[in-house]
């Protein structure tokens, strides 16, 4: 099979992986705390390592990464039928791998794909007990007791979320989704594998803020959505981390005209916390794009030429600094 084929084969793979990882998110968010919630989310964690993955291999087959998603089976308001919707998911995985060894002849992809297979059948045993587990009532959701779900117990009405504070927090999960998807493209393009390794550590952090935001959207009563603004994705090195710190320029801005906004003050020391954060992302993407700037000017340099008074911050050094 030529490279090209199995490059187009590995992104249908990795939306379909991009899919579940929102789906099995959004189910998760929406039954609030909880030990199954929290067993979906570590499955949704197994999607992420199998995204990430398939993109490193797309790309090292000379392919790009890809940050279009499948459509979502379904995130309705009703535990059993999302469950049903996360086995149809896993199914129809299992169906597309198991066509995908067949169909790719090298045997180091197919150990991959053969490893991303086993868990997906594990996965698909977890949401069949899922589906029973719930159509027993035993799961605790939209922030109920343990227990007292499926008893005859009047619910009170959902309570309306302050309309303003739901906002706020969509904006901030659409931000966070949408610099999680660029900073993984940009690190799976980046050339220097140090430099991709800190942006990778970068994204985790807008990983959890992006459940922090959720989490609180949940208990304010609002529907947690994933949809991604406008991303800057292509472009060489310099280009990309530009980008990223005009991403980061633009949500700091954002959340510090949103923090006086906000009257709860756990809320308002979290939004705070997740500022904080980007503030220290944009100075560590500042540190890499002139280390990159650095290491091309070297690279540029004709004849030897004395050594500078002073070195350019390495990304072990910057990482050695604390944070102001
Ligand atoms: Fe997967
Ligand atoms: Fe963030
Ligand atoms: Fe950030």
């Amino acid at each position: 099979m030529e490279k090209a084929e199995i490059i187009a084969l590995l992104h249908k793979a990795i939306q379909s992986e991009h899919m579940a990882i929102v789906q099995y998110l959004l189910h998760a968010y929406r039954m609030g705390e909880g030990e199954m919630a929290a067993e979906i989310e570590a499955i949704a964690r197994e999607e992420m390592r199998h995204f990430d993955w398939l993109s490193e291999l797309a790309v090292e087959l000379g392919g790009k990464p890809t940050i279009v998603r499948d459509e979502l089976y379904g995130v309705v308001d009703d535990v059993v039928q999302n469950m049903r919707f996360d086995v149809q998911a896993e199914v129809d995985a299992i169906a597309m791998y198991r066509r995908y060894i067949e169909l790719i002849d090298d045997p180091k992809i197919q150990l991959l794909l053969s490893r991303i297979l086993s868990d997906e059948e594990s996965h698909r045993g977890d949401f069949e007990s899922f589906v029973a587990k719930a159509e027993r009532g035993e799961v605790t959701g939209g922030g109920g007791e343990a227990g007292t779900e499926g008893a005859a117990m009047p619910k009170a009405p959902t309570p309306q979320p302050p309309a303003r504070i739901a906002e706020i927090l969509k904006m901030g999960m659409d931000h966070e989704y949408t610099v999680i998807l660029q900073y993984l493209y940009h690190r799976y393009l980046m050339p220097d594998c140090e430099v991709g390794n800190e942006i990778e550590m970068q994204t985790i952090n807008e990983m959890q803020h992006l459940g922090w935001l959720s989490e609180e959207l949940v208990s304010v009563g609002g529907e947690a959505e994933m949809e991604h603004t406008s991303l800057a994705l292509e472009g060489d090195a310099e280009d990309m981390l530009k980008a990223d710190i005009a991403a980061e320029q633009a949500v700091t801005a954002a959340y510090s005209r949103q923090i006086p906004e906000i009257d709860d003050p756990d809320l308002k020391a979290l939004v705070a916390r997740i500022r904080d954060h980007e503030i220290y992302h944009a100075e560590v993407f500042r540190g890499l794009l002139d280390e990159i700037k650095a290491q091309e000017h070297k690279g540029e340099e004709p004849a030897p030429s004395p050594a500078p008074k002073t070195r350019p911050p390495s990304v072990g050094n910057l990482f050695g600094q604390k944070q102001d």
